[in-house]
């Protein structure tokens, strides 16, 4: 992979990244797509990273499906799909590691330790195999982008990271790997997550100001949901810093963690109510 992105770099063409963990959906096209269009190559990866995953979590019954995913990518413009198995990436004695600070340890990082260690170890692994000018996430894992973003900067990394919205399905559901261990019951209950984050959205929209109400009336809306066994967190925040909004004064992240039976699920919205209201 090395040889070849240098390849290709010598020749003066552009390198567009996707990485994935597989079990591709049309969020993941959505990537796949605007690297195609912005770039000369797109290299899409595929590795389940066994070291963003905890101990209790869902790395065996992750979904893995090569033939639907290269399937998937031979209609589009992808020019490599790379595969690296889990004794190239981690070889025996492999010790070092990225620990990005604070942005990693809030939200879902408070929920799962060493995930975020585990995302930035890798994708670093992976930019500099692939040597990407743009590298490109999906808002969905707003977190992740930022923990992106701020080893970028720390580490001075050449590459650009571009985020891209969220594709839902048509009730409002964020698509997911995840969303297959959800049955017909479970599904249906998920709905309630975009449910509760346009009725945030909306009342912010609409002139509410205070972030405490604003979270209650989220929490409020979650919890008629009998499904949901458990609330991670639930909130507005600063997109920047991730910490809770008090007021919200600016643009907002409202974000969403919580469990259906065993599957964990998020999502999120950004709301940039000045905007809004001096368009409304
Ligand atoms: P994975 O969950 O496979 O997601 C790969 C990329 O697709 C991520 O940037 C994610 O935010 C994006 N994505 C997922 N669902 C999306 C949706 N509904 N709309 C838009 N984009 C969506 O995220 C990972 O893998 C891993 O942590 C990885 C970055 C590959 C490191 O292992």
């Amino acid at each position: 992979m090395h040889d070849t992105a240098r390849n290709y770099i010598l020749r003066g063409k552009s390198i567009g990244f996707v990485p994935t963990m597989g079990a591709l959906h049309e969020g993941h096209m959505s990537l796949v797509r605007r690297s195609c269009h912005e770039n000369d190559i797109t290299i899409v990866s595929i590795f389940v990273n066994p070291l963003q995953f905890g101990p209790s979590e869902d790395f065996q019954q992750y979904p893995r499906d090569f033939d639907a995913d290269s399937e998937r990518l031979r209609n589009e413009e992808v020019d490599i799909l790379f595969l690296p198995d889990s004794s190239s990436m981690y070889p025996d004695r492999f010790d070092t590691y990225i620990e990005v600070g604070d942005i990693a340890k809030k939200l879902c990082g408070a929920f799962r330790p060493g995930h975020f260690r585990g995302v930035a170890t890798v994708v670093a692994k992976l930019f500099n195999t692939v040597n990407p000018v743009r590298a490109y996430f999906g808002q969905k894992d707003f977190q992740q982008t930022l923990v992106i973003k701020q080893m970028i900067r720390d580490l001075d990394m050449n590459v650009d990271s571009i985020v891209c919205p969220t594709v839902r399905e048509k009730d409002g559901i964020a698509v997911s790997s995840r969303n297959v261990y959800l049955d017909a019951a479970q599904r249906d209950a998920a709905t309630v997550i975009f449910k509760s984050l346009n009725e945030a959205s909306e009342s912010i929209k609409a002139g509410e100001r205070d972030a405490g109400s604003v979270r209650d009336m989220m929490r409020q809306r979650i919890m008629t949901e009998e499904m949901i066994s458990e609330i991670d967190y639930i909130g507005v925040y600063d997109p920047e810093t991730l910490d809770e909004a008090s007021l919200a004064e600016k643009e907002v992240l409202l974000a969403v963690a919580v469990r259906i039976g065993k599957t964990r699920l998020i999502d999120n919205m950004i709301v940039d109510f000045e905007k809004k209201r001096l368009s409304a």
